[in-house]
């Protein structure tokens, strides 16, 4: 049984009794289970930054943050958002393509000090800045490598992206015109959700002799490498494929072979994905054309992620049943056949007022969705501990947002 089987099995009464007094869809998280896991992966050789985009919950935030995680930010929001957490600035980082004036001055202001520089009007918009407000900044230049493995990757692999630039682009750089700028690092991140341990290893070991080439020609000392994330968790209901021991092992030859002082990484899902449940009733059964369709109070709102990666999160009917399974098309509210949620086997018995259970929403759940299409109410947001519910967003209805 995996342990997200476990909780459903231990917490079922208890979901259920709450769902049956909400009536809206909502995201649960065993914060409990979050707290031992990332207990686990905090350690003295890697420097683990959590990708807040990946679930800004207050909750959530804290519990990394008690579990001596730090962060890595990407927009004015979710600074605010770590930094109302009680998180001191210097344990943030800085990334993300879009940049703006005002945002770099915002982290400024708030005394954020370590930037990933994503191209070389970035980096020019940071030391003027850093030296408007006299500071100086530890910058990481964000470096894309192209390998001869290809993919369809979602943050791009081999493709021409937005995040960061190329070598060639890189060494065409003078880092004694940036005065305020210590660039203390390169930072490379490619490939999401890997499942491959090796393949993962090998593209990591494949970077260093690219990226320490790169340092040398720009004349700057590597003192940080950072990796980003890619730690891939597994969404077909199989059990968790990657040995973070097994990782942590590897990333510590890396560090060795590249003779960094720190090696970093920015984990979003491998962190928190498994800790979190999206909870769904049933509105409509039908038989239609010779199959089955389950049609759900929330779809592509509140859970977005299965239309635009046309990979479904793993479900569960949260009361038991003997019934055979069988394969439901699990749609949402939404009028449009993107609002699916994928077609998953759940037993044949299934009716109306069920409740269905997603697992591995913990991490680009709620804040990756869209929930204003169609006005339908925003899911809450709980998080059970100790055998209670604690409602730490509640839901909320159109009028909340509609002007
Ligand atoms: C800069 C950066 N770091 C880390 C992450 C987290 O990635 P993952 O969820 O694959 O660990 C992301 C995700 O998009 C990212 O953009």
């Amino acid at each position: 049984m995996s342990h997200q089987q476990q909780f459903i099995a231990q917490y079922q009464s208890l979901i259920e009794e709450f769902a049956q007094t909400q009536q809206v869809p909502f995201y649960a998280y065993d914060i409990d289970g979050l707290a031992a896991h990332i207990c686990e992966l905090v350690n003295d050789d890697i420097k683990l930054w959590f990708a807040v985009k990946a679930n800004p919950l207050s909750s959530v935030i804290q519990t990394l943050a008690q579990q001596g995680m730090q962060f890595d930010v990407a927009s004015s929001g979710e600074l605010t958002q770590v930094l109302a957490q009680g998180v001191n600035p210097s344990h943030i980082l800085n990334t993300g393509p879009a940049k703006s004036r005002a945002q770099i001055q915002h982290f400024l202001t708030n005394g954020v000090n370590i930037f990933v520089a994503e191209s070389v009007n970035q980096l020019a918009l940071i030391n003027e800045l850093a030296k408007e407000n006299d500071v100086r900044v530890s910058v990481l230049l964000r470096v894309q490598l192209r390998f001869e493995q290809s993919s369809d990757n979602p943050l791009g692999g081999n493709e021409l992206t937005p995040f960061g630039l190329g070598a060639a682009e890189w060494q065409a750089i003078e880092l004694s015109d940036y005065g305020n700028i210590d660039v203390i690092g390169l930072h490379i991140f490619q490939w999401g959700n890997m499942l491959e341990a090796q393949q993962l290893i090998s593209l990591w070991q494949a970077m260093i002799s690219p990226l320490k080439a790169l340092a040398d020609t720009l004349g700057f000392e590597l003192k940080v490498l950072d990796l980003g994330g890619g730690l891939g968790v597994p969404y077909d209901g199989d059990e968790r494929t990657l040995s973070w021991p097994a990782l942590k092992a590897a990333l510590v030859a890396i560090k060795r072979t590249a003779g960094v002082e720190e090696l970093w990484l920015e984990l979003g899902r491998f962190a928190v994905a498994e800790f979190g449940y999206y909870v769904n009733r049933v509105v409509d059964i039908k038989h239609n054309y010779q199959q089955d369709l389950a049609v759900m109070q929330g779809g592509i709102n509140h859970l977005l992620r299965p239309a635009i990666t046309n990979q479904p999160f793993p479900v569960t009917l949260l009361r038991s049943s003997s019934a055979q399974q069988k394969p439901f098309h699990i749609h949402g509210p939404l009028c449009t056949s993107l609002d699916k949620l994928g077609t998953l086997a759940l037993p044949s018995d299934l009716a109306v007022d069920d409740y269905l259970i997603f697992s591995q929403c913990g991490a680009y759940g709620f804040t990756e969705s869209m929930p204003f299409f169609l006005c339908h109410e925003l899911p809450a947001e709980v998080v059970i501990s100790n055998g209670k519910v604690s409602v730490i967003r509640p839901a909320l209805p159109a009028s909340s947002y509609l002007y």
